[in-house]
């Protein structure tokens, strides 16, 4: 679905991203983790065609990321931002709706478009909110907003930076477990996470940065160690597995910041 070989980035001729090499495959749960500033948003915006770049080459579906353009590229990805904060007073239901933009035309409205709109806003939990100002919204609220749009927008691939980070513990999962639904239908989600509870638990595939490149990537039990969250964290833990879950697979119980 996305095939990154030997890409590079530079923002203000400063290198954010180095040698990233990777394969995310249809269908797949890929978590996207990495401390602060490890250039994990710039990676999304540059899959997105947001962030433009010099060296190496991104396909996705098959094609070339150049190929595609902005309408083209609006039904082959959807894109969460990290921040959802917005100046402009747009109605919480047009905001979900310019997800059908790639579709057709945003002020001739069709059935269909009103119908995915509203079961998108229903998974989501926002449909009650359907009237009201984006403005008038907490930034849960409104992150809730911005992943029924990229919902509505219906993509094969569907990239979303942070998107449970504003959101309560029950939200936190349900939005993960709708994703995950997503991925039984063959999307491809790729999600960047802090928690790395959470990441263990839904990724089939984690790609860990450190200072623009890749520390670590694969299966959850290889990339979650506590060797490498000491070398890209700075922390000491234990990882351990948890029964009671089945799909759950490491845990980190300790955390101990180095002197
Ligand atoms: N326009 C820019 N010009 C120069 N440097 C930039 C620019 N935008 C971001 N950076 C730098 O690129 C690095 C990676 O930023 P990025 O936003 O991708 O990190 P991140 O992993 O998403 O971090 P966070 O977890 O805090 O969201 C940071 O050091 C940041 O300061
Ligand atoms: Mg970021």
């Amino acid at each position: 679905m996305i095939q990154i070989n030997d890409l590079s980035v530079s923002l203000n001729e400063k290198t954010i991203l180095k040698d990233i090499n990777v394969i995310v495959r249809q269908g797949e749960f890929f978590c996207l983790i990495g401390p602060n500033g490890s250039g994990k948003t710039t990676l999304l915006k540059t899959i997105a065609q947001l962030i433009p770049f010099k060296t190496g080459k991104i396909k996705i579906a098959g094609n070339d990321q150049s190929s595609y353009n902005y309408k083209a590229m609006a039904r082959q990805l959807s894109y969460v931002p990290q921040d959802t904060r917005m100046d402009f007073n747009f109605n919480v239901k047009d905001i979900v709706m310019m997800g059908r933009h790639a579709y057709g035309n945003f002020f001739n409205r069709r059935e269909v478009d009103e119908d995915i709109v509203k079961k998108a806003m229903i998974a989501t939990n926002t449909w009650k909110f359907k009237n009201q100002s984006i403005l008038n919204l907490s930034g849960g609220q409104r992150q809730l907003v911005f992943i029924a749009k990229a919902i509505a927008q219906d993509t094969p691939l569907i990239l979303l930076d942070e998107p449970i980070s504003a959101l309560d513990i029950y939200y936190q999962m349900h939005i993960l477990k709708l994703l995950e639904s997503l991925t039984k239908k063959n999307k491809t989600v790729v999600v960047v996470l802090h928690d790395l509870n959470l990441a263990a638990r839904f990724s089939e595939k984690i790609l860990l940065l450190k200072k623009g490149e890749i520390e670590a990537y694969g299966k959850c039990e290889d990339v979650l160690t506590s060797t490498t969250l000491k070398n890209t964290y700075h922390i000491n833990t234990k990882i351990r597995n948890d029964k009671l879950i089945q799909k759950f697979d490491a845990s980190i119980v300790s955390w101990t910041h180095l002197s």
